[in-house]
């Protein structure tokens, strides 16, 4: 049987089910070709807010046993700049990308969503869920599900393009959250960002490892937390599922897609393994379509729902 790596998601085809997340790779145009040519169906940009962010003074990523610590501190070029990086990508390439938008309150949400609806992007992400800047900002909008459902609904009607909210693991009750967003007029929600924020400490200088101390987790660690969240959520919610959080085999991907998302983000895995992992995930997932007789990976069966 001929299959095909090519997936659906709100309305459009994508070459592969496999998302590279926001961050992963910073933001130039380069960048992003190079993350589309490695073999994601869909790429996301840095988060990008109005004015640009010079992010934390280094170390801010570490490695660990089940993965990786950040606290880059969401630098970025900023809306204009980025945006100019996402058209010349778009224009070079002709690929699908999605826009992260980081803002603190609705009225730049708001504006952010409008500036970023006349580019090229097909989506927009908005970054509810970062915990690497909570020195800064406090506890992250994600947590409380009246701030999300303000901060969709702003971005929301400035938006021409769907809006995806990020949401995050460290949220008491998850589904609540996730359809707070729904209701506010979210398109599909993507999760997880990073947990925590962990620290690890150097025992030779006896100092934290990262120089802002705590960081975001992500990788290995995190993907039984990533699939549990995600198969919970779908159950309370009608809107799609962009599932990441330590995902780095064609198997852990199929597990995404069983758990109830449709599409899969591959994140820390590119970092401690280089782009080549890509190469081995698509077509380990092409070998399982075959092996179980799937036409394409929408046609992968989900995990009975919780319906609670
Ligand atoms: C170095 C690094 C930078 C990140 N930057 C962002 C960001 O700018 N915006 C965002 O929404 N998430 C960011 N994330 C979170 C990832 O997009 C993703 O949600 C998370 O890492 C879980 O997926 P993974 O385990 O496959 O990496 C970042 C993660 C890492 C490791």
């Amino acid at each position: 049987m001929a299959v095909s790596l090519c997936t659906r998601f709100l309305g459009r085809e994508f070459s592969s089910p496999l998302v590279l997340p926001a961050g992963i790779l910073g933001m130039s145009y380069g960048s992003l070709q190079f993350a589309h040519d490695a073999g994601f169906g869909l790429v996301t940009s840095k988060s990008l807010s109005l004015e640009p962010r010079k992010g934390h003074e280094g170390p801010v990523v570490a490695r660990f046993g089940g993965g990786i610590l950040n606290s880059l501190g969401l630098c970025n070029p900023g809306i204009d700049a980025g945006l100019k990086e996402i058209e010349e990508f778009s224009c070079m390439v002709k690929a699908p990308v999605m826009v992260s938008l980081f803002a603190t309150n609705r009225h730049d949400f708001e504006e952010l969503a409008g500036r970023a609806s006349d580019s090229a992007a097909v989506f927009i992400e908005l970054n509810l869920s970062c915990p690497n800047v909570m020195d800064e900002f406090g506890i992250p909008l994600a947590s409380s599900k009246e701030l999300v459902a303000d901060m969709v609904e702003g971005a929301v009607k400035y938006a021409k393009l769907p809006v995806v909210a990020k949401l995050s693991p460290n949220a008491l009750d998850l589904p609540v959250i996730a359809l707070a967003a729904q209701e506010a007029g979210a398109a599909a929600v993507s999760m997880i960002n990073t947990l925590g924020p962990g620290l690890l400490i150097d025992t030779a200088v006896r100092k934290p490892v990262l120089a802002p101390r705590y960081g975001g987790i992500s990788g290995p660690a995190v993907l039984p937390l990533a699939l549990k969240l995600v198969h919970e959520c779908v159950g309370r919610i009608k809107i799609p599922i962009i599932g990441m959080g330590g995902v780095s085999s064609a198997d852990e991907a199929v597990q995404m897609l069983m758990a109830g998302a449709s599409m899969v983000g591959v994140g820390s895995a590119v970092w401690l393994e280089g782009a080549q992992v890509l190469t081995r995930m698509n077509a380990g997932i092409r070998d399982y379509l075959e092996r179980e007789n799937f036409v394409s990976p929408d046609f992968i069966p989900k995990l009975e729902r919780k319906n609670v």
